[in-house]
């Protein structure tokens, strides 16, 4: 290898991949490229990766081509969590998906943007930890499911009620968002109920890279869940998929498995709106009793955690191959 030859193989690649090349070495006709990805969103390094092989396999000396992905700063996906009605499981099951997420190998952090009705702290077990500041941003909290947070539950006295402006909510979102979250990749935001102000700071400053959609069985938590998959699209928020929670119900007693809401609704639902359907969660007295001792049951190894695993996997996958969207850097 000289360097006329890297200088000839770098010249094969368009000026904005080559101006990310750090260093380019051919030894027995493997090409080992370290490419500086900072900027990127971590989904978009396979495409940076896979312009790079096209651009260089073939070429005259060039038997294999590896690429080594380093960056400077990840800039964290934003994944959603929403729902059209209240009381689906959005926050019990933001919490399991990011504990999920983080058994998956992902560095995770999470949002709670309820800031009126906080439940984060309570799920992750953080209730009064407090975060500080640096240089007037947020350092999230640790929690013991190597998933740090933040929530309003932690800046408020337990109990207390929050009724802010509209524009306050917008801020305390906007801290939460623009903290210090270092490595983290994916940031699950565990959002309100509804479309309020919480939403549309959401869309309009902090677009998320995609939206999951919580819904029970039943019909008319099906008809909220797509007014919210509506708010979503017209924000130009990929929706990932719809996730039905509560769905069965086994008896402590005697394992009947009963269904209080139907069966199959969420499922056809998201058929019939041309969304994927990431999986169930059963209505099981062990979530929520966990849930409220502030241990996620995703984090644990009971028989609940494959389906979280699994939920997680879809979500993951989508993350790694979504399709670019218009105006994405990656498009290079
Ligand atoms: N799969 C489940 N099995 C048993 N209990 C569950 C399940 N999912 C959620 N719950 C319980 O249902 C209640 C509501 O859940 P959660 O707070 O996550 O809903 P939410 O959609 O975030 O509500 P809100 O709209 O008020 O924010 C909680 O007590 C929670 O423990
Ligand atoms: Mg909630």
């Amino acid at each position: 290898m000289n360097s006329l030859d890297a200088d000839r193989l770098k010249s094969l690649l368009p000026a904005a991949l080559a101006e990310r090349v750090r260093s380019l070495r051919l030894s027995a006709g493997r090409v080992t490229l370290v490419v500086d990805a900072t900027g990127l969103e971590v989904q978009e390094r396979p495409a940076l990766e896979a312009q790079l092989r096209a651009a260089l396999t073939g070429a005259d000396g060039v038997a294999q081509v590896h690429v080594a992905i380093m960056a400077d700063k990840v800039q964290p996906v934003i994944l959603a969590v929403g729902s059209g009605k209240g009381g689906v499981g959005k926050s019990t099951l933001s919490a399991n998906l990011a504990v999920a997420l983080a058994r998956l190998g992902r560095k995770v952090g999470l949002v709670d943007a309820d800031i009126s009705g906080p439940s984060q702290a309570r799920l992750l077990g953080t209730e009064g930890q407090r975060p500080v500041a640096h240089e007037n941003r947020l350092v999230p909290v640790a929690s013991r499911w190597g998933v740090p947070m933040l929530s309003m539950a932690q800046l408020t006295e337990p109990g207390a009620a929050i009724a802010w402006r509209g524009s306050m909510v917008a801020g305390a979102v906007t801290q939460f968002l623009e903290a210090h979250w270092d490595n983290a990749e994916i940031i699950v935001v565990d959002l309100p109920p509804g479309t309020g102000d919480v939403q549309l700071t959401m869309l309009q400053k902090f677009k998320p890279t995609g939206a999951v959609i919580v819904s029970t069985p039943q019909d008319l938590a099906l008809m909220d869940a797509a007014r919210a998959v509506s708010l979503f699209e017209k924000g130009g928020v990929p929706v990932v998929g719809v996730i039905e929670n509560m769905a069965g119900y086994a008896c402590p007693h005697c394992g009947e498995v009963s269904d209080p809401f139907g069966v199959g609704g969420a499922e056809a639902a998201a058929a019939a709106m041309g969304l994927d359907f990431l999986g169930r969660i059963p209505l099981d007295i062990a979530i929520r009793r966990e849930s409220d001792a502030g241990n996620p049951i995703a984090a644990g190894d009971g028989p609940q955690v494959q389906a979280f695993l699994a939920l997680a996997t879809r979500v993951n996958d989508w993350l790694v191959q979504r399709p670019l969207q218009p105006g994405s850097q990656a498009a290079l």
